[in-house]
Protein backbone atom coordinates (compact mmCIF):
# COMPACT_ATOMS: atom_id res chain seq x y z
CA UNK A 1 0.00 0.00 0.00
CA UNK A 2 1.41 3.06 -0.50
CA UNK A 3 2.39 5.53 2.41
CA UNK A 4 0.01 8.77 2.41
CA UNK A 5 -0.55 11.73 4.71
CA UNK A 6 -2.94 11.23 7.60
CA UNK A 7 -4.27 15.06 8.76
CA UNK A 8 -6.20 15.41 12.08
CA UNK A 9 -7.19 18.38 13.80
CA UNK A 10 -9.68 19.65 15.89
CA UNK A 11 -10.22 21.20 18.90
CA UNK A 12 -8.48 20.61 22.50
CA UNK A 13 -8.91 17.15 24.40
CA UNK A 14 -10.91 15.64 21.71
CA UNK A 15 -8.99 12.51 21.82
CA UNK A 16 -6.91 13.83 18.34
CA UNK A 17 -3.43 12.61 19.72
CA UNK A 18 -4.98 9.11 20.98
CA UNK A 19 -6.17 8.19 17.37
CA UNK A 20 -3.26 9.45 15.76
CA UNK A 21 -0.90 7.37 18.09
CA UNK A 22 -3.33 4.23 17.44
CA UNK A 23 -3.06 4.71 13.52
CA UNK A 24 0.29 5.52 13.18
CA UNK A 25 1.03 2.25 15.55
CA UNK A 26 -1.27 0.27 13.07
CA UNK A 27 -0.04 1.70 9.81
CA UNK A 28 3.49 2.10 10.99
CA UNK A 29 3.61 5.63 10.20
CA UNK A 30 5.20 8.68 11.96
CA UNK A 31 3.40 10.60 14.45
CA UNK A 32 3.76 14.30 14.51
CA UNK A 33 1.98 16.11 17.62
CA UNK A 34 2.09 19.21 16.61
CA UNK A 35 0.56 20.73 19.57
CA UNK A 36 3.63 19.10 21.65
CA UNK A 37 6.06 21.52 19.57
CA UNK A 38 3.46 25.02 20.10
CA UNK A 39 3.97 23.53 23.88
CA UNK A 40 7.85 22.96 23.51
CA UNK A 41 8.48 26.97 22.80
CA UNK A 42 5.57 28.05 25.69
CA UNK A 43 8.07 26.43 27.77
CA UNK A 44 10.80 27.89 26.92
CA UNK A 45 9.25 31.01 27.13
CA UNK A 46 8.12 30.47 30.21
CA UNK A 47 11.70 28.96 31.54
CA UNK A 48 13.03 32.70 30.56
CA UNK A 49 10.41 34.45 32.09
CA UNK A 50 8.95 35.85 29.23
CA UNK A 51 5.27 35.43 30.14
CA UNK A 52 3.73 36.91 33.05
CA UNK A 53 1.44 36.26 35.69
CA UNK A 54 -1.32 38.01 33.32
CA UNK A 55 -0.25 36.23 30.63
CA UNK A 56 1.42 39.04 28.69
CA UNK A 57 4.05 37.58 26.35
CA UNK A 58 7.64 39.60 25.80
CA UNK A 59 7.04 38.70 21.51
CA UNK A 60 10.43 40.27 20.61
CA UNK A 61 12.74 38.06 23.20
CA UNK A 62 10.85 34.91 22.24
CA UNK A 63 10.89 35.88 18.65
CA UNK A 64 14.35 36.49 18.50
CA UNK A 65 15.11 33.31 20.60
CA UNK A 66 13.67 31.19 17.56
CA UNK A 67 16.90 30.22 16.20
CA UNK A 68 17.68 29.16 19.70
CA UNK A 69 15.18 26.57 19.86
CA UNK A 70 15.47 23.19 18.31
CA UNK A 71 13.01 20.37 18.76
CA UNK A 72 12.85 16.97 18.05
CA UNK A 73 11.15 13.67 18.76
CA UNK A 74 12.81 10.40 20.54
CA UNK A 75 11.42 7.30 20.88
CA UNK A 76 10.20 6.59 24.51
CA UNK A 77 11.10 2.64 24.84
CA UNK A 78 8.56 2.45 27.81
CA UNK A 79 5.42 3.87 26.18
CA UNK A 80 6.78 3.49 22.19
CA UNK A 81 5.53 6.59 21.78
CA UNK A 82 7.83 9.41 20.74
CA UNK A 83 8.82 11.84 23.13
CA UNK A 84 9.58 15.94 22.41
CA UNK A 85 12.61 17.26 23.17
CA UNK A 86 13.70 21.32 23.63
CA UNK A 87 17.26 21.94 22.61
CA UNK A 88 18.20 18.07 23.77
CA UNK A 89 15.66 17.95 27.15
CA UNK A 90 13.08 15.45 26.70
CA UNK A 91 10.16 17.92 27.78
CA UNK A 92 7.16 15.46 27.34
CA UNK A 93 5.87 15.50 30.93
CA UNK A 94 6.08 19.15 31.46
CA UNK A 95 5.03 20.72 28.51
CA UNK A 96 1.29 18.71 29.53
CA UNK A 97 1.15 21.00 32.85
CA UNK A 98 -1.17 23.68 33.67
CA UNK A 99 1.95 26.66 32.96
CA UNK A 100 1.84 25.71 29.95
CA UNK A 101 -1.36 24.70 28.89
CA UNK A 102 -3.34 28.27 30.32
CA UNK A 103 -0.56 30.49 27.65
CA UNK A 104 0.20 28.24 24.87
CA UNK A 105 -2.99 29.14 22.56
CA UNK A 106 -1.36 32.64 23.11
CA UNK A 107 1.81 31.87 21.85
CA UNK A 108 0.63 29.79 19.32
CA UNK A 109 -0.95 33.48 17.76
CA UNK A 110 2.61 34.61 17.40
CA UNK A 111 3.32 34.92 13.56
CA UNK A 112 7.29 34.25 13.52
CA UNK A 113 6.59 31.26 16.06
CA UNK A 114 4.04 29.47 13.57
CA UNK A 115 6.09 29.83 10.31
CA UNK A 116 9.07 28.06 12.39
CA UNK A 117 6.55 25.37 13.28
CA UNK A 118 4.71 24.75 10.05
CA UNK A 119 8.52 24.87 8.05
CA UNK A 120 9.70 22.01 10.66
CA UNK A 121 6.27 20.18 10.44
CA UNK A 122 6.26 20.27 6.38
CA UNK A 123 10.21 18.87 6.96
CA UNK A 124 9.21 16.13 9.20
CA UNK A 125 5.98 14.66 6.78
CA UNK A 126 7.96 15.34 3.51
CA UNK A 127 8.44 11.54 2.51
CA UNK A 128 4.26 10.63 3.83
CA UNK A 129 3.27 7.71 5.87
CA UNK A 130 3.01 10.39 8.72
CA UNK A 131 0.15 11.27 10.97
CA UNK A 132 -0.22 14.48 12.07
CA UNK A 133 -1.81 16.29 14.93
CA UNK A 134 -3.01 19.84 15.63
CA UNK A 135 -5.12 22.57 14.63
CA UNK A 136 -4.11 24.16 11.01
CA UNK A 137 -2.58 20.55 9.40
CA UNK A 138 -5.43 19.82 7.17
CA UNK A 139 -5.92 23.67 5.91
CA UNK A 140 -2.32 25.08 6.30
CA UNK A 141 0.48 22.25 6.99
CA UNK A 142 -0.25 19.98 4.51
CA UNK A 143 -3.57 21.13 2.36
CA UNK A 144 -3.24 18.16 -0.06
CA UNK A 145 -3.30 15.37 2.57
CA UNK A 146 -4.95 12.39 1.00
CA UNK A 147 -6.87 11.94 4.57
CA UNK A 148 -8.20 14.73 6.71
CA UNK A 149 -10.34 14.50 9.52
CA UNK A 150 -11.90 17.06 11.80
CA UNK A 151 -12.35 15.69 15.58
CA UNK A 152 -14.90 16.97 17.75
CA UNK A 153 -16.44 15.67 21.09
CA UNK A 154 -19.10 17.12 23.42
CA UNK A 155 -17.83 19.92 25.68
CA UNK A 156 -18.49 18.18 28.99
CA UNK A 157 -16.98 14.65 27.57
CA UNK A 158 -13.23 16.81 26.80
CA UNK A 159 -13.02 18.10 30.27
CA UNK A 160 -13.55 14.78 31.88
CA UNK A 161 -11.37 13.33 29.80
CA UNK A 162 -8.51 16.15 30.20
CA UNK A 163 -9.02 15.68 34.17
CA UNK A 164 -8.85 12.06 34.05
CA UNK A 165 -5.36 12.94 32.18
CA UNK A 166 -4.65 15.76 34.49
CA UNK A 167 -5.40 12.97 37.63
CA UNK A 168 -3.92 9.80 36.32
CA UNK A 169 -0.37 12.46 36.76
CA UNK A 170 -1.41 13.54 40.01
CA UNK A 171 -2.85 17.11 39.44
CA UNK A 172 -6.75 17.94 40.67
CA UNK A 173 -8.08 20.45 39.15
CA UNK A 174 -12.13 21.41 39.18
CA UNK A 175 -13.93 20.41 36.31
CA UNK A 176 -14.79 24.44 35.69
CA UNK A 177 -11.50 25.11 35.92
CA UNK A 178 -10.97 22.70 32.86
CA UNK A 179 -13.66 23.55 31.04
CA UNK A 180 -13.15 27.18 31.21
CA UNK A 181 -9.19 26.41 29.71
CA UNK A 182 -10.70 24.29 27.42
CA UNK A 183 -12.66 27.05 26.25
CA UNK A 184 -10.64 30.16 26.35
CA UNK A 185 -8.36 28.13 24.33
CA UNK A 186 -11.22 27.00 21.69
CA UNK A 187 -12.12 30.69 21.61
CA UNK A 188 -8.10 31.50 20.77
CA UNK A 189 -7.91 28.54 18.27
CA UNK A 190 -10.84 29.90 16.48
CA UNK A 191 -10.51 33.23 16.36
CA UNK A 192 -6.58 33.85 15.85
CA UNK A 193 -5.23 35.40 12.87
CA UNK A 194 -2.40 33.14 11.55
CA UNK A 195 -4.20 29.78 10.51
CA UNK A 196 -7.35 29.45 12.77
CA UNK A 197 -8.79 26.12 13.49
CA UNK A 198 -11.02 25.55 10.69
CA UNK A 199 -12.49 22.35 8.89
CA UNK A 200 -10.62 21.94 5.82
CA UNK A 201 -13.89 21.38 3.04
CA UNK A 202 -13.16 18.08 2.37
CA UNK A 203 -12.50 16.71 5.78
CA UNK A 204 -14.27 14.37 7.49
CA UNK A 205 -15.99 15.08 10.86
CA UNK A 206 -15.41 12.93 13.52
CA UNK A 207 -17.39 13.29 16.98
CA UNK A 208 -16.15 10.86 18.99
CA UNK A 209 -18.58 11.54 21.91
CA UNK A 210 -20.16 8.68 22.29
CA UNK A 211 -17.30 6.35 20.55
CA UNK A 212 -14.66 3.61 21.94
CA UNK A 213 -11.12 4.10 20.69
CA UNK A 214 -11.46 0.80 18.82
CA UNK A 215 -14.38 2.26 17.19
CA UNK A 216 -13.18 5.36 16.30
CA UNK A 217 -10.11 3.52 14.73
CA UNK A 218 -11.76 1.04 12.68
CA UNK A 219 -13.80 3.94 11.62
CA UNK A 220 -10.48 5.67 10.06
CA UNK A 221 -8.79 2.79 8.99
CA UNK A 222 -12.02 1.81 6.67
CA UNK A 223 -11.78 5.41 5.54
CA UNK A 224 -7.81 4.51 4.76
CA UNK A 225 -8.63 1.17 2.99
CA UNK A 226 -11.32 2.96 0.98
CA UNK A 227 -8.80 5.56 -0.39
CA UNK A 228 -5.97 2.67 -0.92
CA UNK A 229 -8.64 1.07 -3.03
CA UNK A 230 -9.98 4.49 -4.70
CA UNK A 231 -6.17 5.68 -5.87
CA UNK A 232 -5.60 1.92 -7.27
CA UNK A 233 -8.91 1.83 -9.44
CA UNK A 234 -7.39 2.24 -13.06
CA UNK A 235 -8.89 5.68 -14.75
CA UNK A 236 -12.00 5.33 -16.52
CA UNK A 237 -10.73 6.17 -19.64
O1 LIG B 1 -3.02 19.81 20.76
P1 LIG B 1 -2.62 20.58 22.02
O2 LIG B 1 -3.77 20.86 22.93
O3 LIG B 1 -1.48 19.96 22.73
O4 LIG B 1 -2.11 21.99 21.44
C1 LIG B 1 -1.64 23.01 22.30
C2 LIG B 1 -1.92 24.36 21.69
O5 LIG B 1 -1.12 24.56 20.53
C3 LIG B 1 -3.36 24.62 21.26
O6 LIG B 1 -4.05 25.35 22.24
C4 LIG B 1 -3.25 25.40 19.99
C5 LIG B 1 -1.83 25.26 19.54
N1 LIG B 1 -1.70 24.54 18.28
C6 LIG B 1 -1.76 25.26 17.11
O7 LIG B 1 -2.00 26.46 17.17
N2 LIG B 1 -1.56 24.65 15.93
C7 LIG B 1 -1.31 23.35 15.86
N3 LIG B 1 -1.10 22.77 14.66
C8 LIG B 1 -1.25 22.58 17.04
C9 LIG B 1 -1.47 23.21 18.24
Amino acid sequence: MQNITIAIDGFSSCGKSTLAKALAHKLNYKYIDTGAMYRAVTLYAIRHQWIDTEKNINETALIQALSEIELGFVNNAETHHSDITLNGENVEQEIRLMPVSSVVSKVSTIKEVREKMVALQRQMGKRKGVVMDGRDIGTNVFPKAELKLFMTADPEVRARRRADEYSSKGQYFSLDDIKHNLQQRDQEDLNRKENPLIKADDAVVLDNSDLSREQQLEFVLKLVSDLQLIRREPPLH
